[in-house]
Parts: C-alpha cells; structure tokens; sequence
C-alpha cells in the first residue's frame, strides 16, 4: 500500500491469518504480561492488538502512549477466550516480530480516549491530539462525506461550483464584520464577507443559472454552541427560480447527507409550517418537533371566567395558551420554580395543574375556575390523570414565547436519534429592534410577496423567505430575492438607509441590478451545524477542526496576537495612545516571515 504499509489495521480480518503485514500507527494502549508485550495498534482505519516478545524485538520494551511505531507481523487468531468482540479486529492480533519507534511522543496532557474528560481549553490546545480521538476523528471523517455527498448531488443537477472573494465590501447580515486594513490605500479596509449574498446575485445578473459554493464565512458575534466566529455554508442560488425550486434542491441535499452519515432515507417532501403558526404553536421560529407538547389556545374556555388573572388579560385583547407538559414527577417546588421561570422569561404568572384521577384538577387557583373551564383544559389539552398543565395569559406573542420556551426546558431531547425537519415559510419582511427600528428580519435583499403591502405596513409585510430547520435548530435560510432596483431602493428606504447612504454603500450593485436582471432564489446551510447534528454532537466545535473559544481564540496558535508597530505603521494604524498603555504589560510577539 505504501512504503511503510501493506495493510491498514482497521480492515484487518480473520480470512488473513497466516499473512505476513506491515503495519504503521500509533500506540493506543500498552499492557506488558510477564514479559510479553501486548498494545493496541491504531491507525485511520481503527486498531489492531499487537503482540511482542520484547527478548527478541528490545524496541518493544520502551514504547509508551501515542509513540509512532512501525511493525511487521503475522496476522493469527486470538486464543480461546481472549477475543474482543466490541472491536471490528477483535478476534485477530498481529506477532510482531519486528518493531521501529518512528517518533516517541512526549507525556500526554490527557489520555487519547473517548472517555477522556479533558477541559476543552486543553484539548483545542492540542487539538492535534485531541483529534487522533475515534470520535473526533470519525467527526473529520463525516464532515467530508458530508461536503462529498453535498458536491455530488448539486454537480449532478447542474450547479456551477463558483469561489468568490473573501477581501470584500460588507455584506449586511445582520452581524459585525471583521476588517482587514488595507497596505496599499491606507485607511481603506477590506471586510471578510459574512456571506457570500451579494456576489452569489451578482453570478446570477452574470449568467450563472445555478451556483454553489462551500463558503467560509465570518461575523464578529459572540461564539455558543451553535455559532462560530468563522463558519462554513453551503451557499447556493438559481435564476429564474422561485421558492419551490429552492426548496426542492435543498430537500435532495440534506437527504443525500443523511443518507451517507445516517444511512436513512429522510421522507420528501419534508413538513412546512408558516412563520405565524410555529410562533402560534411553538412559541418560536425554529420549533423542534421531536416531543409534543405543542402550545393550544384556551382562550375561549375562559371567556366568561371568574377567575382575575386571566379574565382581565381577556378583556384586555390578550390570550390564554397552554402546554400539556405531560405526566412527570414534579414536587410543589418545582411547579413553583416554574411559575418563577415564566416571569423570568416576561409572563405576568402561569398557572399550573395536576389531572386528578376522576378528571379533577390540583392546583393553586382550582377554586377559581369553573367545572366547564377545568373540563375545557383537559379536553384542549388532551390530557389524562397525572398530566401537568401550564398555562399563561398574555398578549398571544409573549403567551406563545414563554410557553414555548418552558416547552423546550422540559421536553427538548438532548440526543439526536431522530431527525424532525421542518420549513418555516413566509416570514415576515421586517422585525423591530428593542429600541424599536425597523430590521430585515432575513437581509435587505429579500422580496416582499406584495411590494404594496410592504410600502403601506411595513411591519406586516410577509416576506418570499423561508428556514429549514432540524431538531429545534436553524439549519439555513433563504430567499427569493428582489431583482428590481426600484423595489430594493424602497426596502432601503424603508429600513431608513438614505439615498446617499444607500448609494455609497451598494451603488455598485443597484447598478447591477438595472441590467436585465433575472428573477432569482438561493439558500445557505450551516454545515457545521447540519454535521454537528448528525453526529450526534451538541456544539458545533466538535465538528470543526481547529475551532475558536467563547472568547474566539484559538489556544494552539494563540490567535489573535498583537502585531509590531513596523506592520501597523506598514498599514497606517497608530494604535491610540491608551491602547497602548492598556497592552504595554503583555510583550509583542516575533514578527513571523
Ligand atoms: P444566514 O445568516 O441565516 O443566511 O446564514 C445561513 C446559515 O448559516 C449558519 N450560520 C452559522 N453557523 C455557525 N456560526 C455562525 N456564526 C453562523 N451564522 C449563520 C446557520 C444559518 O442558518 N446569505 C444568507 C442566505 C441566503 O439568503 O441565501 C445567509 O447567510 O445555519
Ligand atoms: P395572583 O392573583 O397574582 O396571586 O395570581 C394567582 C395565580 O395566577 C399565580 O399562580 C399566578 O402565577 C397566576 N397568574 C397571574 N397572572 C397570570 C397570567 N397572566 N397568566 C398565567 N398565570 C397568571
């Protein structure tokens, strides 16, 4: 196979005894019985047990964890009863009779395990350790099958794959952009894209009918679980494409991927719900559908209610939601802490009850409702004996946001067995701020579906844009977009960017759209989130190889370092006095060539 194999270790079987191999690896685990020498030998492939008399091989007596080594053997059947059937070789081993260390290994900071515990910052520091793991590794190994079966798929449909800059103007998506100075027009900077948004419309005003990319993209946003201040999408786009056809290519690639890491057919076409039902229903615009528990309206159980605390949300104008939180073992305190939880998360209160045997209800305010009422929550809510009950009276938007958010805390499944996807069509074009303005809730470049709607009540206007979402996650979003300058030029308007601005901030691409621009669609999947998934992970630094902490350092490389003042005086930058005196206790690093 190569110059230091003829066989992997992994794909070692019992049809091969008697064979002579070569083997090269790493020493996984080392057992010395009486003199001889037992250690697991693992390579890409997996591990083989390698047995060694160190009397006639003396390299074999010094070999300590995650050492290289190199080894020529016979391939013979374990003895009776020493068999490992947890692993794939588990009924061979390998008699070396000879044995080189290639490289010695210094003591490991932690074990190369999966049941090593180590803190994340230890392992990112050493993360090329730390992804000689199986677990990581076979991480890195569906990563790429991910990305091949992406490739597959959309090379078979036609897609041009297309690189576009990453030393660009900013692209509005919502978060802040990294800069880069520019040398050669100083006081100018370059902004890493967030996304490729704009070129991928330009592409589509060039001609390219149908484009995809496995884009780097970059936010300064805080890092979590699920976010990354650099990230990977795949980015596509079609012309003369409306959202059907959108939905219809991404559906073909997330059941590729599944395929190939899962080996499930994912059922097509996958569910949609509106905007305005998930956040009626779930409380939110990512619903995860792997449990129940979906939110009910019970505000006309309650129209004539004695009871205060819903009567006046009532009248009023507000709702009255509920949950079946499903029978559960909960004390007092714990149905308390969650009437603590709703207000936290902004309710006025919440109401809990237990179903008695006999269709009762045990609860705080029980003596304030009615039988047709107590009657009206079970049947609503579909309950039987031993269900818990919650419910909340509020305007219906933050009645279905807390519920939904309780929802979450008692039934969100922490594994990822099942794969519920879902579209979340028809958002809205524009969502307010705190501090009350007008933003895209996608980006400014997403058709309305009516442009009058949009100009008369903005804050209504239902948007051509949709999400895809797994397992309560936001996989991706897209959109069709607006292909006339006029309308874009109104959305601009609209957001309070004005002519000036939104001349010397996109003037090149309003430009570009004045000529013959086809209507056009697109959408980009997080892939680091669709493979952290599927992999069973719950961040998605698992499944990226050299990732950045929550305070986006990396702690290999020790990114991001200061620079001397020769290469910032190269740039322009005169970094302000108090900036200095606030670095000058941490030395500048060597200027690296
Ligand atoms: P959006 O901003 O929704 O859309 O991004 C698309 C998908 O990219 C992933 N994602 C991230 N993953 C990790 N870390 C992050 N910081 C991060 N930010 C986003 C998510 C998200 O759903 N140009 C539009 C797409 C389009 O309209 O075609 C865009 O970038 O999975
Ligand atoms: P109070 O009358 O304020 O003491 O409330 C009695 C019970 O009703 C408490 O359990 C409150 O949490 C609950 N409650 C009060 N207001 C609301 C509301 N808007 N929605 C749900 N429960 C409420």
């Amino acid at each position: 196979m190569t110059v230091y194999r003829s066989h992997a270790a992994g794909e070692l079987r019992s049809d091969q005894a008697g064979a002579d191999v070569r083997l090269a690896g790493w020493v996984a685990r080392v057992r010395d019985l009486g003199g001889i020498s037992f250690f697991d030998l693992r390579d890409g492939t997996g591990v083989i047990q390698v047995v060694v008399d160190p009397a006639s091989v003396p390299a074999a007596s010094g070999l300590r964890m995650e050492y290289c080594v190199a080894v020529e053997g016979t391939v013979r059947p374990r003895p009776e009863g020493t068999e490992n059937p947890d692993l794939a070789t588990g009924d061979i081993e390998v008699a070396a009779d000879r044995l080189e260390v290639l490289s010695a290994s210094a003591p490991l900071p932690f074990m190369v395990d999966d049941r090593s515990d180590a803190e994340e910052r230890i392992r990112l520091r050493h993360r090329y350790l730390d992804l000689r793991r199986p677990r990581m590794a076979a991480n890195l190994q569906a990563r790429s099958s991910a990305i091949r079966a992406i490739r597959e798929t959309l090379d078979g449909m036609g897609f041009l794959d297309v690189e576009t800059p990453t030393l660009v103007n900013s692209t509005p998506e919502g978060a802040r952009d990294f800069l880069v100075p520019s040398r050669l027009r100083p006081g100018h900077f370059y902004a890493l894209p967030q996304s490729p948004q704009l070129f991928k419309q330009l592409l589509m005003i060039a001609g390219v009918e149908r484009y995809y990319q496995i884009a780097r993209c970059y936010r300064d946003e805080d890092t979590r679980a699920d976010r990354q201040v650099e990230f990977t999408q795949l980015d596509l786009e079609g012309s003369f494409w409306g959202r059907d056809d959108v939905l219809d290519a991404i559906e073909q690639v997330v059941a590729a991927v599944v395929e190939r890491l899962r080996g499930v057919e994912v059922a097509l076409p996958l569910p949609r719900i509106t905007y305005q039902e998930a956040m009626a229903r779930y409380g939110t615009d990512k619903p995860d559908l792997r449990f129940g528990m979906e939110i009910a309206d019970l505000s006309e159980v309650f129209a004539g209610t004695r009871f205060r605390g819903f009567g006046q949300v009532l009248a009023g104008g507000g709702v009255v939601r509920g949950i079946n939180a499903a029978a559960r073992k909960a004390s007092r305190a714990e149905l308390d802490g969650l009437v603590e939880r709703a207000k936290s998360l902004g309710a006025a209160g919440l109401v809990w009850a237990v179903v008695q045997d006999g269709g009762g209800l045990r609860s705080p305010v029980a003596k304030f409702l009615s039988a047709p009422e107590k009657a009206g929550m079970v049947g609503t809510l579909e309950a039987s004996p031993g269900d818990v009950l919650l419910l909340v009276a509020d305007s219906a938007e933050v009645a279905s946001k807390v519920l939904g958010r309780i929802r979450l805390d008692l039934g969100s499944p922490e594994e990822h067995e099942s794969l519920y996807f879902l579209w979340v069509v028809d958002f809205p074009v524009f969502e307010l701020t705190e501090q009350g303005d007008l933003a895209p809730s996608h980006h400014p470049f997403t058709a309305p579906v009516s442009v009058e709607e949009m100009r008369e009540r903005p804050s209504h206007a239902v948007a051509q844009a949709y999400d895809l979402v797994l397992n309560g996650s936001e996989l991706g979003s897209g959109s069709v977009r607006i292909h006339d300058p006029t309308v874009q030029r109104a959305v601009f308007e609209i957001l309070g960017i004005s002519e000036d601005e939104a001349e010397s901030r996109f003037g090149w691409f309003l430009e570009a759209l004045r000529y013959g621009t086809p209507p056009h669609a697109g959408f980009a999947i997080g892939i680091d989130r669709l493979v952290a998934i599927l992999q069973n992970e719950s961040s998605i630094r698992e499944v990226i190889p050299f990732p950045k902490t929550q305070s986006g350092g990396d702690p290999l490389t020790t990114a991001p370092t200061r620079v001397v003042d020769t290469q910032l005086g190269e740039l322009g930058i005169d970094l302000a006095a108090a900036t200095k005196a606030a670095l000058s206790d941490r030395p500048a690093p060597p200027r690296r060539a």
